[in-house]
């Protein structure tokens, strides 16, 4: 076999231990759904105000941005999973192409996004749900629906929610995958109840002046504002696809599903948040809604139909769910893998009699509710972004050196256009790096010094043993 180690990495599933498979229960509309219940979500639900705040109705260029480079990405990752089609995403496709310090690298970047991106969207979901108590005359204490830095003592909602997860998936993989089916739906009818009631009342003269804070971050007083510095924080809205990949394993048909799963639910959810989007800004000049915890319901309570700002509250709360599902799941995926390659201690990669990882869940629950409970969302989604964008640079990177080691071998989906898709993938992604926050910057830098000392302390020793005792 030529020079790189596929053979190695995806071990046939009748070579591997009984309790090192995962069970393949999956097919494409499941992936869809797994897709669409990861990408929709607190993104375009909460962190549009937040988005709205640092770049005025030039939002909609932010998501556009945005939108583009996780095009791209998710193209590069459609080819790649399905070449690959492993547990682990980015950090395995980083071990094939890359070897095991890139890959090691890459999973303390994926860790760390999915840990923070289901705590993010704990935080945005008990955004929803304390604003919809509210609405129904049951509201909590203030200092109970968020954390110090805010004013209040701790989030008890985000925490709820995390722990109600958690039970779901240790329930069992694919019962948790169905009624994601169901909550996807429900979260994609209120997004189109919201476009119903607030197009409406669009009103052009909101998109006056377009750029109030210009278009790169200015930065000097330490607040990062302008368009880019908004679809830094945006891209969280569009990933999610990425979760798909991690479901590999167990796909029934992992070539054409996956890339179904993955660029289908991407493309339908790029779609549906530009008119959000647009919708938002013509109803309510953006600053009336920037930095609230539930935008969307408060644009509709401001347009005069609080009827439809409570059902958009509940759904919420019913379906946000979802998407701390798809990453928790993509979560203990990814330790699994990490763990089996010995990177991490084996009992790890232990699965139940159910196929569920019940250690590596309930790990990532304790670990999540402790930055839900305490830290602002908006924190928590710089960071989950710059694990995410390393994730994508590294998926990109991987595409376009594969097509130059093995131009032969099979792709069962084709990005279109390569060179161009990779490029801009890995170059957008490095400018939505950079015009992150400088906090969130060094916090990242300091994980993956973190990470290295893990892995000279005990990865990288551990592996060896485990390939030497193979
Ligand atoms: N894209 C996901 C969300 O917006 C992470 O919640």
């Amino acid at each position: 076999m030529e020079n790189w180690n596929f053979r190695k990495v995806v071990v046939p599933r009748e070579e591997m231990p009984e309790h090192h498979r995962l069970k393949q229960t999956l097919s494409w509309p499941h992936l869809i759904a797994l897709g669409v219940g990861a990408i929709v979500g607190t993104g375009i639900l909460t962190l549009i105000g937040v988005g709205a705040g640092k770049a005025g109705p030039a939002v909609i260029l932010s998501f556009a941005i945005a939108g583009v480079i996780c095009a791209c990405a998710s193209l590069a990752y459609a080819e790649v999973a399905t070449m690959i089609p492993a547990s682990g995403s980015a950090y395995t496709y980083s071990y094939v192409v890359f070897g095991e310090l890139v890959a090691w690298m890459i999973g303390v970047a994926l860790i760390l996004e999915y840990t923070l991106v289901v705590s993010a969207v704990a935080v945005g979901w008990s955004g929803y749900a304390a604003g919809f108590l509210n609405s129904i005359g049951m509201g909590l204490p203030d200092a109970l629906t968020k954390g110090p830095e805010l004013g209040g003592i701790i989030n008890v909602p985000a925490i709820f929610i995390i722990v109600v997860v958690a039970s779901l998936l240790i329930a069992g993989t694919r019962e948790s995958a169905t009624l994601n089916a169901i909550l996807v739906i429900i979260k994609l009818a209120a997004l189109a109840l919201f476009l119903a009631v607030a197009f409406p009342v669009f009103n052009g003269a909101h998109f006056e002046p377009f750029m109030p804070f210009g278009f790169p971050r200015t930065g000097e007083s330490g607040h990062e504002v302008g368009v880019m510095a908004a679809a830094a924080i945006i891209f969280f809205a569009f990933y999610g696809f990425d979760a798909i990949a991690t479901a590999a394993e167990e796909a029934k048909n992992p070539g054409r599903d996956l890339a179904i799963g993955i660029v289908g639910s991407m493309a339908i959810c790029v779609l549906i948040y530009m008119a959000v989007a647009a919708a938002a800004i013509g109803a309510v000049a953006y600053t009336g809604f920037a930095d609230s915890p539930e935008p969307l319901a408060l644009i509709l309570r401001e347009i005069g139909q609080p009827w439809a700002a409570r059902v958009l509250g509940a759904s919420a709360v019913i379906a946000l769910p979802t998407v701390i599902l798809a990453f928790f799941y993509g979560q203990s995926r990814i330790f699994f893998t990490v763990a089996r390659d010995g990177l991490l201690p084996g009992k790890l990669a232990r699965v139940s009699s159910r196929g569920t990882p019940v250690r590596i869940t309930i790990f990532t629950a304790i670990v999540t509710s402790v930055f839900a409970g305490l830290i602002p969302l908006t924190a928590i989604a710089a960071l989950a972004n710059a694990g995410t964008l390393a994730a994508f640079v590294a998926v990109c990177a991987a595409m376009l050196v594969l097509r130059h080691r093995e131009p032969n071998r099979e792709r069962k989906f084709k990005a279109p256009l390569p060179w161009v898709v990779g490029i801009v993938g890995i170059l957008g992604c490095m400018y939505l790096f950079i015009s992150l926050p400088n906090r969130t910057q060094i916090f990242f830098i300091i994980a993956q010094i973190i990470g290295m000392l893990v892995y000279f302390a005990y990865g990288g020793r551990a592996a060896e043993k485990a390939r030497s005792n193979a």
